[in-house]
């Protein structure tokens, strides 16, 4: 994938980042940085951490040590570990999306699909009934939720339509960094590639970063700019997505490169 990248400082600067579950590693002295309009696909086996740094990111788990700091809209680079607890809920309500792998996670199973892109509307302040549901019937066109399906609550949909409805309810707030883990994980094969289509196509429209998470190659291929490895905890390659599938220099890259006869 190409995109214009022409911001002059990082949206997101990771530095020796690790965490560990008692004597276990999660994940270890990680560091990269993420520009804006950047999408960054983490791939690696069952087990490597890809989780938990994301977790760690978004800061939904406190990493063991190392710093992370964030651009705010203001320009101000930030400790995203020391923003007040306000501060940090403004940032997961407006900037911020996370795309759970499981759709139930991060929807409310017993609204209507509508109520569900519709309150995170409500959350930045949007207070007009006819415009938020004009809004939220907009999103679910633009995930291919026909209109007749706003009342439903999700509970009625399928996996593949929660998924969808879930990236709009993130999306709708034109949130600036978006963290996504296996969002394509547990559909079926042609599911999948519609709902990657689709993904790929919003990305380029609102010109968001994303951090992906997947141990899908071709999802990494198809969705990313750049790819970073891990295995054990650690990051073992990190490059431009295609250097990295086409020439990759870890061993253990090269394996994954090559099992993988598709991509
Ligand atoms: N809450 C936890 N308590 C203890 N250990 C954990 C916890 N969560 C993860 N781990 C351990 O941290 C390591 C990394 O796990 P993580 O979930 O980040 O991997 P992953 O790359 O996301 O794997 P998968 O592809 O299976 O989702 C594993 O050894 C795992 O057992
Ligand atoms: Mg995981």
């Amino acid at each position: 994938m190409t995109s214009e990248i022409n911001d002059d400082e990082p949206l997101l600067r990771v530095s020796g980042l690790s965490k560990f579950y008692g004597a276990r590693v999660g994940c270890e002295d990680v560091s990269f940085e993420l520009w804006p309009g950047e999408v960054l696909a983490v791939v690696g086996e069952s087990g490597s951490g890809k989780t938990t740094l994301l977790n760690c990111l978004a800061t939904r788990l406190i990493p063991s040590s190392g710093n992370v700091s964030y651009r705010m809209r203001d320009a101000e680079m930030r400790d995203i570990y020391r923003l007040s607890e306000a501060e940090r809920r403004f940032l997961m309500r407006t900037d911020w999306g996370f795309v759970h792998q499981n759709p139930a996670d991060g929807l409310r199973m017993t609204v209507s699909a509508g109520a569900n892109v519709g309150e995170r509307l409500m959350a930045v302040g949007e207070r007009n009934y006819g415009s938020i549901r004009g809004t939220a019937t907009d999103w679910l066109g633009r995930v291919e939720i026909a209109a007749d399906r706003v009342d439903d609550e999700p509970r009625a949909f399928s996996g593949g339509m929660r998924q969808r409805l879930q990236i709009a309810r993130n999306l709708v707030t034109h949130p600036r960094l978006v963290f996504m883990d296996e969002p394509t994980g547990g559909l079926d094969v042609s599911v999948q590639a519609r709902l990657l289509d689709l993904l790929r196509g919003l990305v380029a429209d609102l010109g968001l970063s994303a951090i992906v998470v997947t141990h899908d190659l071709a999802v990494a291929r198809l969705l990313s700019h750049r790819m970073m490895v891990m295995k054990d905890g650690r990051v073992i390659e990190h490059g431009l997505t295609d250097r990295v599938l086409d020439d990759p220099h870890a061993p253990y890259t090269q394996l994954l490169v090559s099992s993988i006869l598709q991509v």
